[in-house]
Protein backbone atom coordinates (compact mmCIF):
# COMPACT_ATOMS: atom_id res chain seq x y z
CA UNK A 1 0.00 0.00 0.00
CA UNK A 2 1.44 3.60 -0.59
CA UNK A 3 0.96 5.69 2.00
CA UNK A 4 1.82 9.51 2.71
CA UNK A 5 2.01 10.92 6.04
CA UNK A 6 1.51 14.41 6.12
CA UNK A 7 3.63 15.63 9.82
CA UNK A 8 1.81 18.53 10.53
CA UNK A 9 4.10 18.87 13.92
CA UNK A 10 6.60 21.49 13.66
CA UNK A 11 8.65 19.53 15.67
CA UNK A 12 9.28 17.21 12.95
CA UNK A 13 10.66 13.43 14.14
CA UNK A 14 10.64 15.09 17.62
CA UNK A 15 6.50 15.46 17.50
CA UNK A 16 4.74 13.61 20.21
CA UNK A 17 1.91 12.33 17.79
CA UNK A 18 4.59 10.99 15.71
CA UNK A 19 5.54 8.16 18.15
CA UNK A 20 1.74 7.54 17.91
CA UNK A 21 2.06 7.53 13.91
CA UNK A 22 5.05 5.32 13.83
CA UNK A 23 3.60 2.56 16.20
CA UNK A 24 0.70 2.46 13.62
CA UNK A 25 2.95 1.96 10.45
CA UNK A 26 5.16 -0.38 12.27
CA UNK A 27 1.51 -2.30 12.89
CA UNK A 28 0.86 -1.91 9.28
CA UNK A 29 4.23 -3.20 8.27
CA UNK A 30 3.29 -6.68 10.79
CA UNK A 31 0.54 -7.51 7.84
CA UNK A 32 2.26 -6.20 4.75
CA UNK A 33 4.88 -4.82 2.68
CA UNK A 34 3.80 -0.98 3.10
CA UNK A 35 5.20 2.30 1.06
CA UNK A 36 5.89 4.79 3.24
CA UNK A 37 6.39 8.81 2.74
CA UNK A 38 6.44 10.96 6.01
CA UNK A 39 6.62 14.86 4.88
CA UNK A 40 7.15 17.16 7.10
CA UNK A 41 4.44 19.79 6.36
CA UNK A 42 6.50 23.11 8.26
CA UNK A 43 9.55 21.80 5.67
CA UNK A 44 7.47 22.27 2.07
CA UNK A 45 7.31 25.28 0.58
CA UNK A 46 3.34 26.30 0.21
CA UNK A 47 2.28 29.46 -0.64
CA UNK A 48 -1.88 30.16 1.26
CA UNK A 49 -4.46 30.05 -1.15
CA UNK A 50 -5.25 33.51 -2.25
CA UNK A 51 -8.35 32.21 -3.05
CA UNK A 52 -8.67 33.43 -6.79
CA UNK A 53 -10.64 29.94 -7.34
CA UNK A 54 -8.61 29.69 -11.26
CA UNK A 55 -7.65 26.30 -10.25
CA UNK A 56 -11.59 24.85 -9.64
CA UNK A 57 -11.99 26.53 -13.48
CA UNK A 58 -9.64 25.79 -15.41
CA UNK A 59 -9.30 21.84 -14.79
CA UNK A 60 -6.65 22.02 -11.87
CA UNK A 61 -3.86 24.38 -12.41
CA UNK A 62 -3.33 26.55 -9.17
CA UNK A 63 -1.56 29.77 -9.90
CA UNK A 64 1.53 29.48 -7.40
CA UNK A 65 4.23 27.45 -8.97
CA UNK A 66 5.58 25.50 -5.69
CA UNK A 67 6.02 22.54 -3.85
CA UNK A 68 1.95 22.19 -3.33
CA UNK A 69 2.21 20.23 -7.18
CA UNK A 70 4.47 17.66 -6.09
CA UNK A 71 1.91 17.07 -3.02
CA UNK A 72 -0.95 16.80 -5.12
CA UNK A 73 0.39 14.51 -7.57
CA UNK A 74 2.01 12.52 -4.18
CA UNK A 75 -1.93 12.46 -2.80
CA UNK A 76 -3.39 11.13 -5.79
CA UNK A 77 -0.59 8.33 -6.43
CA UNK A 78 -1.56 7.13 -3.04
CA UNK A 79 -3.66 4.88 -1.55
CA UNK A 80 -3.96 6.37 2.56
CA UNK A 81 -3.62 9.41 3.22
CA UNK A 82 -2.58 10.10 7.16
CA UNK A 83 -2.59 13.20 8.45
CA UNK A 84 -0.56 13.16 11.98
CA UNK A 85 -0.68 16.03 14.05
CA UNK A 86 -0.85 18.28 17.45
CA UNK A 87 -4.12 19.78 17.80
CA UNK A 88 -2.96 23.73 18.19
CA UNK A 89 -5.99 25.85 19.01
CA UNK A 90 -8.12 23.29 18.51
CA UNK A 91 -7.35 22.69 14.87
CA UNK A 92 -4.46 21.61 13.20
CA UNK A 93 -0.77 23.62 12.81
CA UNK A 94 -1.04 26.14 10.31
CA UNK A 95 1.28 24.60 7.99
CA UNK A 96 -0.89 21.75 7.43
CA UNK A 97 -4.33 23.35 7.12
CA UNK A 98 -2.13 25.76 4.56
CA UNK A 99 -1.28 22.26 2.52
CA UNK A 100 -5.11 21.20 2.64
CA UNK A 101 -6.64 24.57 2.01
CA UNK A 102 -4.11 24.30 -1.31
CA UNK A 103 -5.54 20.53 -2.11
CA UNK A 104 -8.73 22.87 -3.77
CA UNK A 105 -7.58 21.97 -7.31
CA UNK A 106 -8.68 18.61 -6.70
CA UNK A 107 -12.18 20.09 -6.99
CA UNK A 108 -14.06 22.08 -9.30
CA UNK A 109 -16.66 24.92 -8.99
CA UNK A 110 -19.39 22.62 -9.56
CA UNK A 111 -21.24 21.30 -6.32
CA UNK A 112 -23.80 18.37 -5.51
CA UNK A 113 -26.14 17.37 -2.85
CA UNK A 114 -24.72 13.94 -1.06
CA UNK A 115 -27.23 13.18 1.36
CA UNK A 116 -28.22 16.34 3.42
CA UNK A 117 -24.93 18.54 2.51
CA UNK A 118 -23.36 20.22 -0.49
CA UNK A 119 -19.94 18.91 -1.99
CA UNK A 120 -17.77 20.02 -4.84
CA UNK A 121 -17.63 17.58 -7.95
CA UNK A 122 -13.96 16.35 -8.25
CA UNK A 123 -11.81 16.90 -10.96
CA UNK A 124 -9.56 14.26 -10.15
CA UNK A 125 -9.52 10.62 -9.33
CA UNK A 126 -9.30 9.95 -5.98
CA UNK A 127 -11.88 7.55 -5.02
CA UNK A 128 -9.44 5.16 -3.61
CA UNK A 129 -7.83 6.88 -1.22
CA UNK A 130 -8.43 6.62 2.49
CA UNK A 131 -7.86 8.68 5.33
CA UNK A 132 -6.44 8.68 8.92
CA UNK A 133 -6.44 11.40 11.49
CA UNK A 134 -3.62 10.48 13.68
CA UNK A 135 -3.88 13.71 16.60
CA UNK A 136 -2.15 14.28 20.18
CA UNK A 137 -2.69 16.41 22.51
CA UNK A 138 -1.87 18.62 25.61
CA UNK A 139 -4.42 18.27 27.92
CA UNK A 140 -5.96 14.90 29.39
CA UNK A 141 -9.27 15.51 28.21
CA UNK A 142 -11.13 14.29 25.02
CA UNK A 143 -14.19 16.15 25.07
CA UNK A 144 -14.21 19.92 24.78
CA UNK A 145 -11.04 19.81 23.09
CA UNK A 146 -10.67 17.06 19.99
CA UNK A 147 -14.45 18.10 18.67
CA UNK A 148 -13.44 20.92 16.25
CA UNK A 149 -10.41 19.23 14.18
CA UNK A 150 -12.69 15.55 14.36
CA UNK A 151 -15.69 17.66 12.78
CA UNK A 152 -13.49 19.33 9.95
CA UNK A 153 -11.90 16.14 9.62
CA UNK A 154 -15.36 13.97 8.82
CA UNK A 155 -16.10 17.19 6.52
CA UNK A 156 -13.19 17.43 4.77
CA UNK A 157 -13.08 13.35 4.27
CA UNK A 158 -16.81 12.05 4.26
CA UNK A 159 -15.94 8.74 2.83
CA UNK A 160 -13.09 6.25 4.16
CA UNK A 161 -11.84 8.28 7.09
CA UNK A 162 -10.69 6.70 10.46
CA UNK A 163 -9.99 9.26 13.43
CA UNK A 164 -7.75 8.18 16.29
CA UNK A 165 -7.22 11.29 19.07
CA UNK A 166 -4.67 10.61 21.71
CA UNK A 167 -4.68 12.57 24.83
CA UNK A 168 -1.98 13.02 26.72
CA UNK A 169 0.66 13.01 24.25
CA UNK A 170 3.59 14.87 25.67
CA UNK A 171 3.98 11.58 28.03
CA UNK A 172 5.67 9.71 24.73
CA UNK A 173 8.56 11.58 24.72
CA UNK A 174 8.56 11.39 28.48
CA UNK A 175 11.34 8.15 29.39
CA UNK A 176 10.17 8.53 32.83
CA UNK A 177 6.55 7.40 30.94
CA UNK A 178 7.45 4.11 29.83
CA UNK A 179 5.39 2.12 32.09
CA UNK A 180 2.13 3.92 30.54
CA UNK A 181 3.31 4.38 27.24
CA UNK A 182 4.67 1.38 25.57
CA UNK A 183 1.55 -0.85 26.25
CA UNK A 184 -0.16 2.15 24.48
CA UNK A 185 1.72 1.95 21.51
CA UNK A 186 1.64 -1.63 21.55
CA UNK A 187 -2.08 -1.19 21.01
CA UNK A 188 -1.17 1.60 18.56
CA UNK A 189 0.43 -1.13 16.51
CA UNK A 190 -2.23 -3.94 17.05
CA UNK A 191 -4.73 -1.46 15.46
CA UNK A 192 -2.22 -0.42 12.54
CA UNK A 193 -2.37 -4.40 11.52
CA UNK A 194 -6.04 -4.75 11.87
CA UNK A 195 -6.65 -1.33 9.57
CA UNK A 196 -3.86 -2.63 7.26
CA UNK A 197 -5.94 -6.22 7.26
CA UNK A 198 -9.48 -5.39 7.75
CA UNK A 199 -9.46 -1.93 6.20
CA UNK A 200 -10.83 -0.54 9.93
CA UNK A 201 -10.37 -0.51 13.55
CA UNK A 202 -12.65 -2.14 15.65
CA UNK A 203 -14.60 0.26 17.90
CA UNK A 204 -13.37 -0.93 21.05
CA UNK A 205 -9.47 -0.95 20.64
CA UNK A 206 -10.23 2.81 19.36
CA UNK A 207 -11.99 3.56 22.73
CA UNK A 208 -8.91 2.46 24.50
CA UNK A 209 -6.50 3.78 22.40
CA UNK A 210 -8.13 7.61 22.58
CA UNK A 211 -8.82 7.25 26.26
CA UNK A 212 -6.03 9.26 28.73
CA UNK A 213 -2.90 7.00 29.90
CA UNK A 214 -3.03 8.21 33.42
CA UNK A 215 -6.01 9.33 35.28
CA UNK A 216 -6.59 13.16 34.08
CA UNK A 217 -6.05 15.02 37.58
CA UNK A 218 -2.72 12.94 38.24
CA UNK A 219 -1.35 14.37 34.47
CA UNK A 220 -2.60 18.03 35.05
CA UNK A 221 -0.82 17.47 38.83
CA UNK A 222 2.31 16.19 37.30
CA UNK A 223 2.50 18.42 34.26
CA UNK A 224 2.14 21.53 37.16
CA UNK A 225 4.37 20.53 39.65
CA UNK A 226 7.20 21.51 36.42
CA UNK A 227 5.16 24.76 35.58
C1 LIG B 1 0.20 26.75 19.55
C2 LIG B 1 -0.22 25.56 20.35
C3 LIG B 1 -1.58 25.32 20.53
C4 LIG B 1 -2.00 24.19 21.27
N1 LIG B 1 -3.34 23.96 21.41
C5 LIG B 1 -3.76 22.87 22.12
C6 LIG B 1 -5.15 22.59 22.27
O1 LIG B 1 -6.02 23.27 21.75
N2 LIG B 1 -5.50 21.51 23.02
C7 LIG B 1 -4.56 20.70 23.62
O2 LIG B 1 -4.95 19.75 24.31
N3 LIG B 1 -3.24 20.91 23.44
C8 LIG B 1 -2.82 21.99 22.72
N4 LIG B 1 -1.47 22.20 22.51
C9 LIG B 1 -0.49 21.22 23.03
C10 LIG B 1 0.01 20.25 21.96
O3 LIG B 1 -1.06 19.64 21.24
C11 LIG B 1 0.86 19.16 22.62
O4 LIG B 1 2.01 19.76 23.19
C12 LIG B 1 1.26 18.04 21.71
O5 LIG B 1 1.77 16.97 22.51
C13 LIG B 1 2.33 18.44 20.71
O6 LIG B 1 2.47 17.37 19.81
P1 LIG B 1 3.68 17.23 18.78
O7 LIG B 1 4.91 16.92 19.61
O8 LIG B 1 3.26 16.09 17.92
O9 LIG B 1 3.84 18.52 18.04
C14 LIG B 1 -1.03 23.32 21.81
C15 LIG B 1 0.34 23.57 21.60
C16 LIG B 1 0.73 24.68 20.89
C17 LIG B 1 2.22 24.93 20.70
Amino acid sequence: MKILVLNGSPKKERSDTLCVTRAFLDGMREAGEQQVHILDAIDQHVEYCTGCFACMHNGGTCIHEDDMRGILEEILDSDLLILSFPLYCYGMPAPLKAIIDRTLPLSSMAMQKVGDRYEHVGQADFSRLRYLMICGCGFPNSRHNFEPAVAQFKLLFPAGHTIMTVPESPMFNAAAAAIVTEPRLQLVRQAGRQYAEKGEIEASLLAEITSPMIPEEQYAAIVNSGV
